[in-house]
């Protein structure tokens, strides 16, 4: 009781005490004891630059103090056109206009409400339904949970939730279809693919608005990129059926696969891309969506201009700021080339991992965004029990060693399937790739001293 009263925080989980963190400094956070954790995961994937960056800082406090707050219902700042054109720039040719959000799952409402107001003002006025996919994750207000697939944080809201339908996205290493991958490549029958085309004839095409598809998938998944050509079959279905295809770049978006757009990799032009996270590497909130001209040439000419929606803090002055300078700071420093090299060199040290810990089963992902899939035994194909909460004891031996990772659950059916994501920040040297590697490895070693003697690493902070 005397804690309650006295903490007026309402914390994520109000049994767990949380280090409290003074400051950073490039991939280290350091807490109020002087304890240093190396941020092996950029916080939510979104501190993709490492912490304290006195240049973004400081470009954020010459705009508070010129204009901190504009409303774009009224007005604009030069900063929002500079980023909104960086942006469109780095986006697929026909994705030219930006819109601004606060957050990712803002981001996904609007591209899903966008959505459905094209196809209204063009006439085809039933098309409202979202396909989203299981094990998906695109944010938690009840329109993007209501299109997303994680079981978990869909129970609890089920009544509330919105009638949209859902696919298995592809995880052939262990195909929720029951196919072998090369069985699907030889003979191009995908049933992933033939499940959504399905979906769209049973819910009726006049009635489906939008297809939203993480294309490397995050936090539900632990980095599953997608099987080579999934995407354009998924095009192909969106075009035959008039679907607005939204896909969703939060976590993938800016570098942290390898390429600007994860989009350049899946190689489809997609007719809205939403993203986040990386945009400002979490120096403000700030996220949003990129829009195929088809659809403004569909807001102009059917809708008189007016895309009927918006936020208070959409454009906001001072997170764009911090958007300039993160991207300023990404290509100045070249961060796309050491993506793909300490993102090849962090695969094959995870790959040696695997030969020696049995408790991975799976080493996958893009870039700097990794994933393992963590087992009892991987050579009996023994899973955790989901009460075991294996990823996040594994992690949290983790931070008491002092790094941090994105421990994640329900990858295979939505309850079973551990992971662990590995994505520091975009600029992480060789050295503290290692270290990641290290502590990782004398985690998982402590974790098995603890099952074999039956106790368990017990989470407090
Ligand atoms: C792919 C994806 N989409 C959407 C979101 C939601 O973003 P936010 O938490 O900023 O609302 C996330 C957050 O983790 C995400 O990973």
């Amino acid at each position: 009781m005397e804690r309650i009263e006295n903490d007026y925080v309402f914390h994520r989980d109000l049994k767990k005490e949380y280090p409290i963190i003074t400051h950073g400094v490039g991939s280290y956070l350091i807490d109020e004891n002087g304890k240093k954790y190396l941020d092996a995961c950029s916080g939510a994937v979104a501190a993709n630059l490492g912490h304290g960056i006195p240049f973004i800082g400081e470009a954020m406090a010459d705009q508070a103090k010129k204009a901190a707050f504009v409303h774009t219902m009224r007005f604009e700042t030069k900063a929002l056109h500079q980023l909104a054109e960086t942006i469109g720039k780095m986006a697929p040719d026909q994705l030219n206009k930006v819109y601004f959000t606060t957050g990712g799952s803002e981001a996904n409402e609007s591209a899903m409400k966008l959505a459905r107001q094209y196809h209204r003002d063009a006439g085809r006025s039933q098309k409202h339904i979202v396909i989203g996919r299981w094990q998906s994750y695109h944010g938690n207000t009840i329109g993007s949970l209501s299109a997303g697939g994680d079981v978990k944080r869909r129970h609890a809201y089920t009544p509330n939730l919105l009638n949209y339908a859902h696919v298995y996205s592809p995880y052939c290493h262990r195909c929720p279809y029951d196919r072998q991958h090369d069985d699907c490549l030889s003979n191009q029958n995908w049933t992933c693919v033939t499940d959504i085309e399905r979906t769209i004839l049973e819910l009726g095409p006049e009635n489906v608005s939008a297809f939203i598809a993480e294309p490397i998938v995050g936090s539900q998944q632990g980095a599953v990129p997608p099987p080579p050509g999934y995407f354009e079959k998924v095009r192909e279905l969106c075009d035959r059926y008039e679907i607005v295809l939204i896909i969703d770049e939060v976590m993938t978006g800016f570098g942290r696969t390898g390429t600007n757009f994860a989009t350049e990799q899946i190689r489809i032009t997609p007719d809205i891309i939403t993203f986040g996270k990386g945009v400002s590497a979490g120096y403000a909130p700030l996220a949003g969506m990129i829009v195929h001209d088809r659809l403004i040439e569909g807001l102009i000419q059917n809708s008189d201009g007016k895309f009927i929606h918006g936020y208070t803090y959409s454009g906001h002055p001072v997170a764009v700021a911090a958007g300039l300078a993160a991207l300023d700071v990404y290509k100045r420093e070249r961060v796309l080339d050491n993506v793909i090299k300490q993102g090849d060199y962090l695969f094959n040290r995870l790959l040696e991992l695997k030969q020696k810990h049995t408790y991975i089963a799976d080493v996958r992902g893009r870039g700097l965004l990794i994933g393992i899939e963590l087992v009892r035994d991987r050579e009996l194909d023994l899973l955790f029990d989901p009460a075991e909460k294996a990823a996040d004891r594994l992690n949290g031996i983790a931070m008491e060693l002092g790094a941090v990772f994105y421990p994640g659950a329900g990858s295979i059916d939505g309850t079973k399937g551990e992971h662990l994501i590995i994505s520091p920040p975009l600029n992480a040297i060789k050295k503290e790739i290692d270290e990641i590697v290290r502590i990782l490895d004398e985690s998982l070693t402590i974790f098995k001293s603890l099952e074999r003697k039956g106790e368990r690493y017990e989470i407090t902070k």
